[in-house]
């Protein structure tokens, strides 16, 4: 299948079934950084409350920088795996020593910061500039994964997976494009019980076609 008809298919479902996220409202890349990094290792729901209090407490770039750790930890709490909070905090400090207090625009400084790796500079400089950069987190492995009938683990295929997020990645609409993928993962291309039948690639998926859905991705043998 030609890469724009798997572009448009997954657009078109995302206009008609994408969810609504506060982030999503925003251009604002420190509004939408804070929003990746807590979503990294916390479901969207738990998400929505702690970024409004976050914007609400620290509406700027600056004002985290400003901010007091202790401050920074407290607004942090319930969240878990503090280094996040941490890092956020430092890469602020940072943000303003180096690029004038100006959130960068370029990839290689945004992986740059602490906290920020590929996938996260990525879902940034994509959602906040509508930059094409590939994102590759947990949920867009196991979509890509079983659209190609990836059969060794994803954590052996790396390279793969990025090189098809990067080609797959529509050049018009790269923020809407990484977005609707993400949802796609977390919505219908669950891990336990995929809901082919409302995939707007069900017709292209090779592990769909094969009935490998269950089987794929494999996890690693030890
Ligand atoms: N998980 C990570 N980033 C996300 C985003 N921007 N929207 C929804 N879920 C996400």
């Amino acid at each position: 299948y030609p890469l724009p008809a798997l572009r448009f298919a997954l657009l078109n479902w995302y206009q008609q079934q994408g969810r609504d996220l506060p982030w999503r409202h925003s251009r604002d890349p420190y509004a939408i950084w804070v929003s990746e990094i807590m979503l990294q290792q916390t479901q969207v729901a738990t998400v929505i409350p702690y970024y409004q209090r976050w914007l609400a407490t620290f509406p700027t770039l600056p004002d985290l920088a400003a901010a007091e750790l202790e401050t920074v930890l407290k607004l942090w709490q319930g969240l878990g795996y503090y280094a996040r909070a941490r890092h956020l905090h430092r890469a602020a400090q940072q943000i303003m020593t180096h690029h004038a207090g100006e959130f960068p625009r370029s990839y290689e400084a945004v992986v740059a910061l602490p906290g920020i790796g590929r996938s996260t500079a990525g879902a940034i400089l994509s959602a906040a500039f509508n930059q094409p950069q590939p994102i590759l987190d947990g949920n867009v492995k196991r979509v890509l994964a079983r659209l190609y009938g990836l059969t060794v683990p994803p954590k052996q295929a790396e390279a793969q997976l990025w090189q098809w997020s990067a080609q797959l990645l529509c050049p018009q609409s790269p923020r809407d494009f990484n977005q609707a993928l993400m949802d796609l993962g977390a919505t219908i291309c669950t891990p336990r019980h995929p809901l082919c039948h409302a995939c707007p690639w069900q017709h292209h998926c090779l592990a769909h076609r094969h009935q490998l859905t269950h089987e794929i991705p494999r996890k690693m043998s030890r």
